[in-house]
Formats: C-alpha cells, structure tokens, sequence
C-alpha cells in the first residue's frame, strides 16, 4: 500500500517512494531517469487547473504527462529519443526547437540530463552527451529554457528539477546553481524546493565507503527550480520606476 499523497508544505520535500500508484513502481527497471511521481503531482495541484495544457519537453518515459493525464489536465510530451518506450503519445523533437505555437502552454515541467553520467540515446542531439564541466551543457540548457519560456502563456509558472554532479578527479559541478541564474534570465522565481534522494546506490556499502576514503559526498538531494512567466499585470510603473506586484496572479 503507497503512503497517501499530501500536498508538500515546506522546502524540503520528502516521498519515500518513486512512483505514488502501485501500477509505476517498477518504471524505473526498464527507464533509467525517471521522475518521481509525487513531484509532479504537487506541482500540478497547485499550478494548474482542470483542463490546463501541460508540456514536458523532455519527457522521457512519460512521468508528466501520465500525472497530469490522471488528475484532468491535457498533457504534451516529446523527448529527443521518444522511441525508447515505444510511446505513441510521446513525439519526437529537440527540446530546443518544439513544434508549439507561442504561448500555448499552463505549465511546463523539465527534468533534464545532469551532465553526461546517464547514456539515454545515440541521438546527436541529446544533452546527455554533453558534460556540465563544459560551456556546451549550458548554452543547450538555456535554449531549452528560453524555449520553455515562448511556449508558455504569460502569468503561468514552470518548474525544472535537477542534481549538482560530482566526478571522481574533477571538480565539483554546481549545475543547480547555474541552471538557477539561466531560469532567472527568463522567469521571476517563485521558490526553490530540495527534493531528498531514494536512490538505492546511496545506502550501498561501497558508495558509502569510497565518499568516505575520497572524501567526497553522495548527491542526497535534488533541486527544484519553481519559476513564473510575468504578465504584463505584474509589471507595475510607478514614479520610483518599474516593480513586480503579484497580487493578481492567477493562481
Ligand atoms: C532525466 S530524463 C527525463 C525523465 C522523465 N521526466 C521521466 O520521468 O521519465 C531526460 C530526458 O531528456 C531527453 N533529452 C536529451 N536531450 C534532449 C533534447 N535535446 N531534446 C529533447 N529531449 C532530450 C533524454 O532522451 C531523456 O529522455
């Protein structure tokens, strides 16, 4: 039996499961990557409403549009390499690039490779051959977001859920933090959320171990980047100049 799902109240958030329906919990056995269901279900219930058109422009095995599927919201899906799963509900693009009008879109959610650790594809495109030590990951990076952001209707907010990295021998790779400072280029933000980790390695004796003798740390948590496209409502002119007021927000 899953643990019931609530809406999360803090900034850390904590679902000691992967998947919060019984159907999911073996998703992660055939697609390495997969979002945690329960993220995109708290997103969801408190920055969409019935009917809204969510997109997950990288949407890999589907997590996204599944969830907003089940709770009554419209969901698009596409992914560099949508033939992984063999979905016909996932279509194939780059998410540099989509085929969606200008804002079209209620609520985007990206989840996106961290650095080059995970082999999703052979795809030339894919920014999981691109490693986060290198200026390439983060020029990608801002152009999915920059895309993000043209997709989406104004006065709505997306979300983008990401790991620092670290590699044996080589430095540390902040990449939170600098996705963070790209978001910002675009969107106001609206929180920042530490999603803590059930990765099974973790509690793995040998992982364990070599973070001890290397004197390292094991990635405990995630990030989760809420951010806000303004509408022209938000902008307000005053005789000091301009300033944000938030007050008629949709949501
Ligand atoms: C972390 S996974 C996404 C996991 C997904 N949210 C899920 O729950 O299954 C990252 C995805 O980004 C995709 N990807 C990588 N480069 C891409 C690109 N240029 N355009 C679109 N998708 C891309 C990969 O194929 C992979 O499926």
């Amino acid at each position: 039996m899953k643990q019931k799902l609530e809406l999360q109240t803090t900034t850390l958030w904590d679902y000691p499961s992967q998947q919060h329906r019984e159907e999911d919990e073996d998703s992660h056995k055939y697609y390495t990557g997969a979002t945690p269901t329960y993220i995109i279900w708290n997103l969801l219930m408190r920055y969409t409403k019935a009917k809204d058109l969510v997109l997950d422009p990288m949407a890999g095995s589907g997590t996204t549009i599944d969830v907003a599927r089940e709770i009554g919201r419209r969901a698009l899906g596409y992914d560099i390499n949508p033939i992984a799963l063999k979905r016909r509900d996932i279509f194939k693009s780059d998410a540099r690039t989509l085929p969606v009008e200008d804002e079209k879109i209620d609520f985007v959610f990206i989840d996106p490779p961290y650095s080059d650790h995970i082999k999703y594809s052979n795809e030339p495109n894919c920014i999981g051959k691109l490693n986060a030590l290198e200026n390439e990951y983060y020029e990608a990076m801002e152009s999915v977001i920059k895309e993000a952001h043209r997709t989406m209707k104004k006065d709505r907010y997306m979300a983008l859920y990401v790991s620092d990295s670290y590699e044996k021998d080589y430095p540390f790779m902040p990449i939170g933090f600098k996705l963070f400072g790209l978001l910002e280029k675009y969107f106001l933000p609206v929180d920042i959320v530490s999603v803590k980790r059930y990765n099974k390695n973790l509690n793995k004796g040998h992982w364990k171990t070599a973070a001890i003798e290397h004197n390292y740390f094991l990635r405990g948590f995630n990030y989760l980047f809420i951010m806000y496209k303004e509408s022209d409502k938000t902008i307000v002119q005053t005789n000091e100049g301009t300033r944000v007021n938030l007050a008629d927000r949709r949501i």
